[in-house]
């Protein structure tokens, strides 16, 4: 497997063409058909010109029940993680000067550069801190990979500029509570934010949306990757106040997002059966892999997401070379604080978790 498989998320991305992937979370469906026709239809002129995001900004607040002065979009949620990481932690006051005045605006020496990674967290956030010259302070997980709340406590300070958490968690598959997302909200210093990251909210668990106006200081980051399929064409959004979304806009630029990549949300918010339907199809991959983790003695974690994080033990070197023998790929999450000894199973369309089942149970029955 590969050398560096706590830090991001993507390598494995060159898994062989005929590999069924269940390693990257991705929708093991493809996008619906509506999008690859409305790509079809973008004209020549289309193409020519600079994209105009008003309607599609608009039928994302639609979806998301918020004015579109709240969505930013970005180009994948990655972006929109590294927005936040700029707009937060690069030293305030590092701005322009003019050729021969020798006083720029300097580095406010007490301006925040710290962020708080709660873990097992999502392996960008760190990389988006640190390349944006920020300081990471990871918190470790309490037992059973519950928030220890004293510990992060500690780790919030003055120099706190954002603290980074999924909910569902990645790859915990644990939804935070809204009494825990108060909480951590209410730890942070003035100006400090909170990205409450929600790439796999439409698979289970509850939107922070609704309560924006709670919570000024949180950012909710959403994806069009996992639930619409549309991972290839890198899209997704940051919902927060006003204020904050017009700080963000500044960290980006104009036209991250292309014109198929516009065509393309479009249709896929437009056909909300089929994410419907894809959903419905992940919640019985869940309901089949954790049966059969019960029928082989092996504990998982209840996800509300669309993959399982499966406590293999020492069974866990034998299926993912067993499974990547047969060509199928599981994520090693071993070296994740509060993982040792587990897989990540994405949990997709059925048939395919059904065939993953079917080798793991050919691995785990085999005799020594
Ligand atoms: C928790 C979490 N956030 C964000 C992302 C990135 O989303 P996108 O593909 O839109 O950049 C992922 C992708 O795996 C993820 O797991």
């Amino acid at each position: 497997m590969s050398s560096t498989p706590n830090t991001y998320e993507y390598d494995r991305a060159d898994a062989p063409a005929d590999a069924l992937r269940l390693h990257l979370n991705e929708h093991t469906g493809g996008c619906s058909p509506a999008v690859t026709t409305a790509i079809a239809a973008v004209t020549r002129e289309t193409i020519a010109k600079y994209p105009d995001y008003t309607r599609v900004t608009q039928a994302v607040a639609d979806h998301l029940a918020v004015p579109s002065s709240r969505v930013l979009l970005t180009n994948g949620l990655d972006e929109g993680i590294f927005a936040v990481a700029m707009a937060q932690l690069r030293q305030a006051g590092v701005g322009s000067r003019e050729s021969g005045v020798a006083e720029g605006r300097q580095p406010a020496a007490d301006s925040p550069t710290e962020a708080v990674i709660l873990e097992p967290a999502f392996g960008m956030y760190a990389d988006a801190v640190e390349a944006v010259g920020g300081t990471v302070v990871r918190v470790m997980p309490g037992p059973d990979l519950a928030l220890d709340r004293a510990a992060i406590a500690a780790a919030v300070t003055p120099r706190t500029g954002a603290l980074f958490v999924a909910s569902p968690g990645n790859p915990s598959g644990v939804s935070l509570t809204m009494e825990e997302i108060a909480w951590l909200a209410s730890l942070l210093p003035a100006g400090a934010v909170l990205l409450l990251d929600e790439a796999y909210v439409e698979f289970g668990g509850e939107s922070v949306i609704p309560h924006l106006d709670t919570y000024p200081n949180v950012v909710i980051g959403r994806t069009f990757a996992k639930a619409y399929g549309l991972a290839g064409m890198r899209v997704g959004a940051l919902v927060a106040r006003e204020d904050v979304i017009g700080r963000l806009r500044r960290m980006l630029p104009p036209y991250s997002l292309n014109v198929f990549v516009v065509a393309a949300l479009e249709a896929a918010l437009a056909d909300q059966a089929y994410m419907d339907g894809y959903r419905a199809e992940v919640a019985e991959s869940k309901r089949l892999l954790y049966e059969a983790c019960d029928r082989w003695g092996l504990t998982y974690v209840r996800s509300d997401a669309n993959f399982v994080l499966v406590r293999a033990g020492d069974r866990r070197q034998a299926l993912l070379e067993g499974l990547e023998a047969r060509h199928i790929y599981i994520r090693d999450r071993d070296r994740q604080p509060g993982c040792q000894g587990c897989v990540r199973v994405t949990t997709g369309i059925v048939a395919h978790t059904r065939a993953c089942i079917e080798a793991m149970e050919e691995i785990l029955c085999a005799k020594a």
